[in-house]
């Protein structure tokens, strides 16, 4: 193992999702000056770095993830000149900034793209993907899109369809266009040199498709989540296809030619499988690992999480969980029972205290709730128009920050695009600052902690016990620094079985029960509903 600190390894990533964090000009919007603003409150959290999510010009058919230009910051975020005073305030503060890349699919507004529909011998015509019809006219092969229905939008101008393989706004490019992957990867070169310190890839191992453009064969049974085409085939060619691993690796050595760059990859599907074959040794630095966001409130599915990831790690490869992301409903939405905040403290403390680079979802420190979806005109995320009910979209997940109690959670002066939560008179950051219990406090401490003890952020991990009913718990260890972590995932009083533990030998790091002592008899160590306790080695 390494034992010097590196940023992204040993540090912890908070994901701003721009449009919502912070509104300086009244528009209801969150800007970057916004961002600017609250970089003091970043700091203070305790992370090192954030992810912001898409800032480019973009027609928003998909909130940024539908990009017209690969070099420019959207106005209604603000102006480059914001940008670049972010770079260096975050800097200032010893925060570092990464960028969202969205590279498999541009906007039908990009200047590429409307050139290239108007006619097969465009300059950038080939920089999409573009097929005559099938035999018996209709799309050129069975792909399915993942926002719903086929993959193939027809261009009558040229008689061609083109691929996109999430909305029809977002055709997907073509990575064997030499002109358009050098225009891809000098993407990489310029944000580096301006000072952006890493990147998210979004949906990358998409990238590639197979040049011949086979059918998928049917998937018997069907996929979860069972509603869209796309989960009734295998995904034998649409995605997953070999040139990904050489165009990582031209990623990885431009990157490699700046101090201390970092890629960290969204993986599709959501596997440990997927997240360990790409983030390896001169490919992408991490990759997310969903599974966690599959895991029932328990403590042994967590655990099994756990163990199969590290299992399939090699010793130079590090683990990435995802509890939350604007994709996802919240953890508190998940996990919480109503207000009370006592299991996302659990889950708080596992993903700070694992060996990973933990992400934190904007307001997930504070405990936000999804705000409810109630009926289809009210959703803006167009997927959840399309699949309605059976998904009522992303929109939950992307309310606006609760800064304090004042109209619209101090967020904006204006009207937000989202609606704020109605708990935000009292779930607001204010309110938790002044509140010694709070989670936020709570998160303040764990991040600090981890900060300090080697054993956190970077040490070996060992679990205690084979399987786990109802506490997780684990050893972190580097050089002679130990910690010991016990979660009790169940609302009751349950024991732990610690043979060779000898309380005195172990400190009080942090508890959720701060009054309480070590109950510790008879090899036996009892722990609160919802405790969390962690324990250094004297
Ligand atoms: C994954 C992103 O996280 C999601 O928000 C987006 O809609 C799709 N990729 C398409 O870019």
């Amino acid at each position: 193992m390494q034992s010097n600190t590196l940023w992204w390894r040993d540090g912890v990533i908070y994901q701003i999702y721009p449009r919502s964090f912070m509104d300086t000009n009244g528009d209801g919007m969150g800007d970057l000056p916004g961002i600017i603003s609250k970089l003091d409150y970043i700091a203070d959290l305790g992370v090192d770095a954030v992810w912001l999510s898409p800032v480019y010009p973009s027609p928003d058919v998909d909130f940024g993830y539908d990009v017209a230009d690969y070099r420019g910051i959207d106005p209604k975020f603000g102006s480059m000149q914001d940008f670049e005073t972010l770079i260096t305030q975050a800097h200032q503060r010893g925060i570092r900034i990464i960028l969202d890349l969205v590279l498999n699919h541009t906007s039908d507004q990009h200047p590429w793209f409307l050139e290239a529909r108007q006619s097969t011998d465009t300059p950038t015509h080939d920089y999409y993907l573009w097929a005559e019809p099938g035999p018996k006219g209709g799309p050129p092969n069975n792909w399915a899109a993942i926002f719903g229905g086929s993959a193939w939008e027809y261009e009558p101008a040229i008689n061609q369809y083109y691929l996109h393989l999430f909305y029809k706004e977002q055709p997907d490019v073509n990575w064997r266009n030499p002109t358009l992957h050098d225009e891809l990867l000098d993407v990489f070169r310029y944000w580096c040199e301006k000072g952006v310190d890493g990147f998210r890839l979004d949906v990358f191992n998409l990238y590639y498709k197979h040049a011949d453009l086979p059918d998928n064969p049917p998937q018997v049974p069907p996929t979860p989540p069972f509603f869209r085409k796309f989960d009734q085939q295998q995904h034998l060619y649409d995605y997953d296809q070999p040139e990904m691993l050489t165009v990582l690796a031209e990623i990885r050595a431009i990157l490699d030619q700046y101090p201390e760059r970092f890629a960290v990859g969204e993986t599709f599907p959501e596997n440990a499988e997927s997240a360990v074959k790409y983030s390896t040794s001169g490919l992408l630095h991490e990759a997310f690992n969903f599974e966690f966001t599959h895991c029932p409130w328990l403590a042994r599915p967590f655990m099994a999480a756990v163990q199969r990831y590290e299992s399939l790690l090699a010793p130079d490869q590090h683990p990435c969980y995802v509890l939350g992301n604007h994709d996802l409903a919240r953890p508190a939405t998940r996990y919480a029972k109503g207000e009370d905040d006592s299991r996302l403290k659990v889950a708080a403390a596992l993903l700070l205290t694992l060996r990973d680079t933990p992400f934190i979802y904007y307001g997930d420190e504070i405990g936000q709730r999804d705000i409810p979806i109630r009926k289809k005109e009210d959703i803006l995320d167009p997927i959840g128009k399309s699949f309605f009910p059976f998904f009522k979209g992303r929109d939950g997940c992307r309310a606006p920050m609760q800064w304090n109690a004042a109209p619209q959670a101090g967020f904006t002066t204006g009207t937000p695009w989202l609606p704020v939560h109605a708990n935000s008179a009292t779930r607001n950051v204010a309110a938790q600052q002044a509140d010694p219990d709070s989670l936020l406090n709570f998160y303040k401490q764990l991040l600090a902690l981890r900060k300090a003890h080697p054993a956190l952020h970077r040490g070996s991990l060992t679990f205690l016990q084979d399987s786990a009913k109802f506490i997780l718990t684990y050893l972190r260890a580097a050089e002679n620094d130990i910690c010991l972590v016990a979660l009790n995932f169940s609302s009751y009083e349950r024991e732990l079985i610690l043979d060779n533990f000898i309380p005195r030998d172990w400190n009080v790091l942090l508890s959720t029960e701060k009054n309480l002592p070590l109950r510790f008899t008879e090899g036996v160590l009892t722990l609160k509903p919802n405790q969390v306790l962690i324990l250094h080695h004297a």
